[in-house]
């Protein structure tokens, strides 16, 4: 098992190209069941969660090649609709290749995903929307057998909360369906969008995606396309928390500036400068940053739930006291017990933590467990004093593709043993 070694205090300099973003990834690869053709895919990240996409489709028939950061994925011959366990459990996304191979195979079978543990994550919304399009499922001892025995029929759906997995999954399910699909109080982020875009350059037909309610008109077939996958905001975040507790300036090149409009303003209140001119960034930060009053996590187009944990590092060592509420996950404060052992003053109550700064870190032997959480880790470790080890690598690669190589060509003292 590999672990991280990071002598803080450093500071960084220099730029990075961002990564494609794995929340557009992973349900793109899962929509290309839906095309019999052949799809590029561009900008794909190398992460184990993106791996085991491929090994899902490998499994169900499909070719794929790696190029670098291009895929070739030929689903001409899915021969199989069914994921076995041990895949299902490697990942939370696993559960939208269920949408994909209904709409494909008109039956499909597989278990309850895995995944991060950020408190019980039901997929009673999915299940309940492929039921209203004419899913019929069985639930065996976790197992899932679902068959539409009159094929997908579109309908209205409202979903109770904006899921993104929900969501993608109906868009999935929808696209080769009968009739016309309607999705209320649909998820808007902007993985949801790249996903759209996708479908419809392979000739699906979808309008509205990244508003809250999304039309999807049934096609009877698609083709393949080439396709570039969007910038990976959390890892923008995540970096530009880096930045903020080194007291550094960096560049990063490939930002959406309007998929950071709520985690911008936070560093600018924090005192950091930011800049975004034709995708490239710049964040000079303070040698301290503030802190700053409120952190509400809520679906997009708030903050972002997955950017909390590494924002809340930059918090740790704050001029002041923050307020973070964590509204979208039960049980996502997993990193702040780390936190303490750096040094940290924290403390929580249900989903308020309450972060007053301190002026130093103190390395520490630290534990991740969750793969946000893990990168805030690393990010709390870059600031603190001494040699900080992490045994994150589990998380991180699912995720950050080559972190430590990234923080390492920008100066950072980081080693992966
Ligand atoms: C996706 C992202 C994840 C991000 C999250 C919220 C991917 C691969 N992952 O996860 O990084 O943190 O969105 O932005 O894109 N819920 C239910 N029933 C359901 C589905 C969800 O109660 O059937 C609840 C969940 O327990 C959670 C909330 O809804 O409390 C949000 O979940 P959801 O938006 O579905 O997140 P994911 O798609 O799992």
């Amino acid at each position: 098992m590999a672990k991280l070694f990071i002598e803080g205090g450093r500071k960084l300099k220099g730029e990075v190209k961002l990564q494609g973003a794995k929340n557009s990834a992973l349900p793109i690869l899962a929509a290309t069941v839906l095309t019999a053709d052949e799809s590029v895919l561009h900008n794909c990240p190398c992460l184990t969660d993106t791996e085991t996409s491929i090994k899902i489709l490998r499994c169900l028939g499909a070719k794929v090649n790696r190029h670098g950061h291009t895929l070739v994925v030929n689903t001409k011959d899915i021969s199989s609709d069914s994921i076995s366990d041990s895949l299902m459990r490697q990942m939370r996304s696993s559960i939208v290749f269920l949408g994909a191979i209904l709409g494909r195979c008109g039956r499909a079978k597989l278990s309850f995903p895995g995944g991060c543990e950020l408190g019980p994550r039901p997929i009673d919304l999915h299940l309940e929307a492929l039921r209203q399009m004419g899913t019929e499922i069985t639930e065996h001892h976790g197992e899932l057998v679902c068959c539409a025995p009159k094929g997908l029929n579109g309908t209205k759906i409202s979903l109770s909360f904006p899921s993104v997995g929900a969501t993608e999954n109906i868009m999935l399910a929808a696209t080769l369906a009968k009739g016309t699909t309607v999705i209320t109080n649909a998820a808007r982020e902007p993985e949801i969008e790249d996903l759209a875009d996708y479908l419809n350059k392979c000739g699906a037909c979808i309008y509205g995606a990244g508003e809250g309610t999304i039309v999807i008109e049934g096609r009877e077939e698609l083709h393949g396309t080439s396709h570039n996958i969007i910038p990976d905001r959390i890892v923008a975040a995540t970096l530009m928390s880096a930045a903020a507790v080194t007291g550094s300036d960096i560049v990063l090149k490939d930002v959406i500036p309007s998929h950071l409009s709520a985690v911008i303003p936070v560093f600018e209140e924090a005192g950091c400068s930011v800049s975004v001119k034709e995708g490239i960034m710049n964040i000079e930060c303070p040698e301290r940053p503030k802190a700053w009053s409120l952190t509400r996590t809520t679906p997009y187009p708030g903050f972002p739930t997955d950017a909390q944990a590494p924002l809340m590092a930059m918090a740790t060592i704050a001029k002041g006291t923050t307020v973070f509420v964590e509204n979208v996950f039960e049980s996502r404060y997993k990193h702040i017990g780390e936190f303490l052992r750096l040094g940290a003053n924290v403390k929580t109550v249900g989903k308020v933590a309450v972060v007053q700064g301190v002026e130093k870190l103190y390395s520490s032997s630290l534990q991740a467990q969750d793969l946000r959480g893990s990168a805030a880790l690393v990010v709390a470790a870059l600031s603190a004093q001494g040699v900080a080890e992490i045994d994150t690598t589990k998380y991180l690669d699912r995720g950050y593709e080559d972190f430590d190589g990234v923080l390492l060509s920008l100066g950072a003292k980081i080693q992966k043993i």
